[in-house]
């Protein structure tokens, strides 16, 4: 009735952003990640009989209670299943900055579908557990597998979505160099920020529409080592994700000044022949996409840039390690 669950964040290269079933939580376009090794989350779920409630404890802290509540949601679905009633002590650290603005949602949930299934006594696929997660954190049902993942876009209605891996984390040594740019926490978090540029932005259209495109190249460049071809692919899919934010009313604008000038450091960097692009995610904080043998020198190059306050680097990680009692 116990049961420890280790997780990945991830990098989306086509990003995800926006629904088409909210109730769901299916994603309107397809995306691709990479998951990040050493960026882990490691979640405990124990069933305890002395509870009256489910208990949430995060990095040591009693949780904020809407994370408490998408929590309790996920709890509720595994003990329905299993035919248990039993309440649950769930103790989740992040062993990396949240700060960083790296999704810990994503790292966060998939660990936490894979703890709460194995404490039930469930024994779910892969598949089953990216779907669960994905109903709580979309990005979360990449952080199930490891190495290269995509999650298509779901069809309405379509509960069992998940997401499948395309290529092992040895595929190739790609290195993820996250350039801060800012402290504390962001203006508004990527769920209502994606319902907002739906709602509201003109660009939202062509944008579910350019998805599938833009996905299929960035997966066939992955898939084939190129990264000339992957580069700006990769930079498109993030640009035009944050221009639909911005064309929004309110529009969001996570950039920073520190946020720019990353980007320009990274597109210098590859003006020179350096294997290396950007992408940022819901936040100020910019991540260089490069070769293994580019890393050191993309990492120098951003650690000196101006507004960029630190820097951290990862690598292509193993999906789920789940562990019982
Ligand atoms: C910008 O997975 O956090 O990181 O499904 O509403 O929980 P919800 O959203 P979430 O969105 C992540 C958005 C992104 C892009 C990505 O990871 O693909």
């Amino acid at each position: 009735m116990k049961a420890t669950a280790v997780a990945r964040a991830n990098i989306a290269l086509a990003k995800y952003w926006g629904k088409s079933d909210d109730a769901l939580n299916l994603p309107a376009v397809p995306s691709v990640s990479l998951t990040l090794d050493p960026l882990v989350t490691e979640t405990t779920v124990e069933l305890d009989e002395g509870l009256d409630d489910d208990v949430f404890e995060l990095d040591g802290q009693p949780a904020k209670d809407g994370e408490t509540k998408r929590v309790r949601a996920l709890l509720d679905e595994v003990r329905a299943l299993a035919g248990v009633t039993t309440r649950a002590r769930v103790t989740s650290r992040n062993r990396f900055p949240t700060a960083a603005g790296l999704a810990s949602s994503a790292s966060g949930f998939a660990a936490l579908a894979g703890a709460a299934s194995a404490a039930v006594g469930l024994d779910d696929s892969a598949a089953v557990l990216s779907a669960r997660a994905r109903r709580a954190s979309a990005s979360a049902a990449r952080s199930i597998f490891g190495g290269v993942v995509e999650l298509p876009a779901g069809v309405p209605g379509d509960d069992a979505l998940a997401a499948r891996p395309i290529a092992a984390a040895d595929h190739w040594d790609l290195r993820v160099v996250v350039a801060i740019t800012a402290s504390g926490r962001k203006s508004i978090g990527s769920r209502d920020a994606m319902g907002e540029s739906r709602r509201s932005s003109p660009y939202y259209g062509a944008w579910v529409e350019h998805a599938a495109t833009s996905t299929r190249a960035i997966c066939d460049a992955l898939l084939a080592r190129d990264f000339a071809a992957l580069a700006p692919l990769v930079e498109q899919s993030f640009l035009a994700m944050h221009a639909v934010g911005m064309a929004g009313i309110p529009s969001v604008l996570y950039w920073q000044p520190g946020s720019v000038a990353a980007i320009r450091t990274i597109q210098g960097l590859r003006a020179d022949g350096l294997d290396v692009c950007a992408t940022m995610d819901a936040g100020p904080h910019v991540k260089a996409v490069c070769t293994a043998a580019a890393a050191p020198s993309v990492r120098e190059a951003l650690a000196a840039t101006d507004g960029v306050l630190d820097t951290l680097e990862a690598r292509i990680g193993p999906g789920l390690e789940v562990t019982r009692g």
